[in-house]
């Protein structure tokens, strides 16, 4: 059934089963809208599926791309360990004070490091560090900046890692040949990117739910 509000009460249904009541989340969800922070983070099951990733993957290093309120970041930091490390990013100073608190409130204030500014300044600064290689990078800041963003978790990274890219459908729009916005000809050049690349090995799943119709690509450093 193509009924938006099927996919909602669906993806109710599943936020029930498999992600119920769960007070840090639902404060920082709570807090980012009473911030007048856009209600656009991942669903509940979007950020499982995120943690599940990580988890799967025995993440210990994790780094994501826009934090927003911090919501997809607590999903991320639950999978890693006591010494794991989680660097994020967020264009917004006042979209990182609202995560900050809702991290430090979800018990991650040490193992998360939210760093504010265009990622496109923060992502060299951070290579400039020489991190260990990040397991996991989740990319989800502005959109027209995907192809670059993918460029820099290829440097960040090792064989083995994986890559998320959040909203590639966006709609259906990705395949619309009129197209000309900014974001979805960066996604579009991220997908061609991953698809062509000679060390990323990828997909990527349409997804419906309390968030539209959208989707994510998946994508493995594979050399
Ligand atoms: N990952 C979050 C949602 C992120 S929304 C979650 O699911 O909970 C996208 C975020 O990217 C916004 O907070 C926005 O301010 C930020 N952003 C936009 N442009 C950016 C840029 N150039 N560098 C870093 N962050 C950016
Ligand atoms: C938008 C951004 C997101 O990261 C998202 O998950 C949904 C919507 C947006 O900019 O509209
Ligand atoms: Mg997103």
């Amino acid at each position: 059934m193509s009924d938006p509000q099927v996919w909602d009460d669906v993806d109710a249904y599943f936020t029930r089963h498999l992600s119920p009541q769960d007070d840090a989340l639902d404060a920082a969800l709570r807090d980012s809208d009473a911030a007048g922070l856009p209600p656009i983070a991942v669903s509940a099951p979007q950020g499982k599926l995120l943690r599940l990733l990580a988890e799967i993957q025995g993440a210990r290093r994790i780094l994501e791309i826009g934090t927003l309120g911090g919501y997809s970041t607590i999903w991320l930091a639950r999978a890693l360990p006591a010494d794991g490390r989680l660097v994020t990013l967020e264009y917004s100073a006042r979209h990182a004070e609202v995560a900050v608190a809702n991290l430090a409130r979800a018990g991650f204030g040490a193992l998360a490091d939210v760093r504010v500014g265009p990622a496109l300044e923060s992502l060299p600064k951070l290579a400039e560090e020489q991190p260990p290689p990040f397991d996991l990078v989740f990319i989800d800041a502005d959109k027209a900046n995907n192809p670059h963003y993918v460029e820099w978790a290829l440097k960040l990274t090792a064989v083995g890692s994986v890559i998320v890219v959040d909203n590639v459908v966006r709609g259906g729009r990705v395949a619309d040949p009129d197209a000309t916005d900014g974001a979805v000809l960066g996604t579009r050049a991220a997908i061609e990117l991953i698809a062509g690349h000679p060390r990323l090995s990828g997909t990527a799943v349409q997804t419906v739910g309390a968030k539209g119709y959208d989707g994510f690509a998946l994508a493995r450093v594979t050399s």
